[in-house]
């Protein structure tokens, strides 16, 4: 098992373009495993490679839902290589959204409903298909999160400025605070 360092805001490795993958190699798999290790550890749902401090276009999702209302949580790990959107609905929905790299810290975004996205897998298989509800979103999320953009970026200036202060001043308390 091997555990990263999740980058977290300012940092401004999360505001780098980040470059596509060129091959699909041993390599990126051991990427892609310690990727899916770190976002079930942490927890989240989903980790673009630049979360990471490799600014490669490279995420991972697995949206651990239950197969049945009240049921277990099913582990369904996604890999995303070089993904693309190639159309998105212009009817739109919102969600409450957070994200590892700026923690404890959650706004409604509104993003397109639908997308179709061209992606590698993690076989180096091109595939293409239509996502809606939370893997959509997660996907819009992260694809972001490719180019530089933030879920943050959505917001109002006001909004945004407001998470951005909260995120520091828990960050000073922690580093400030005898933890016993
Ligand atoms: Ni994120």
């Amino acid at each position: 098992m091997g555990l990263l360092p999740i980058i977290e805001i300012p940092d401004p490795i999360l505001r780098t373009q980040s470059e596509p993958v060129e091959r699909v190699d041993r390599e990126l798999g051991r990427l892609i495993s310690d990727m899916f290790d770190t976002m079930y550890a942490a927890p989240g749902i989903g980790l673009a490679a630049v979360q990471v401090a490799v600014p490669r276009r490279l995420l991972v999702i697995d949206l651990q839902e239950p197969e049945e209302e009240g049921g277990e949580a099913v582990k369904r790990p996604h890999v995303f290589i070089n993904p693309e959107i190639l159309h998105a609905s212009d009817a739109r929905k919102t969600y409450n959204e957070g994200c590892l790299s700026i923690p404890e810290q959650y706004a409604e975004v509104e993003r397109p409903d639908v997308v179709r996205i061209r992606w590698t897998d993690a076989d180096g298989a091109v595939r293409e298909g239509e996502f809606d509800g939370l893997m959509s979103v997660c996907l819009q999320h992260e694809i972001d999160h490719l180019n530089g953009v933030l879920f943050i970026d959505h917001l109002s200036r006001l909004k945004r400025d407001m998470v951005v202060r909260k995120v520091m001043k828990a960050r000073r308390e922690r580093e400030k605070a005898a933890i016993l």
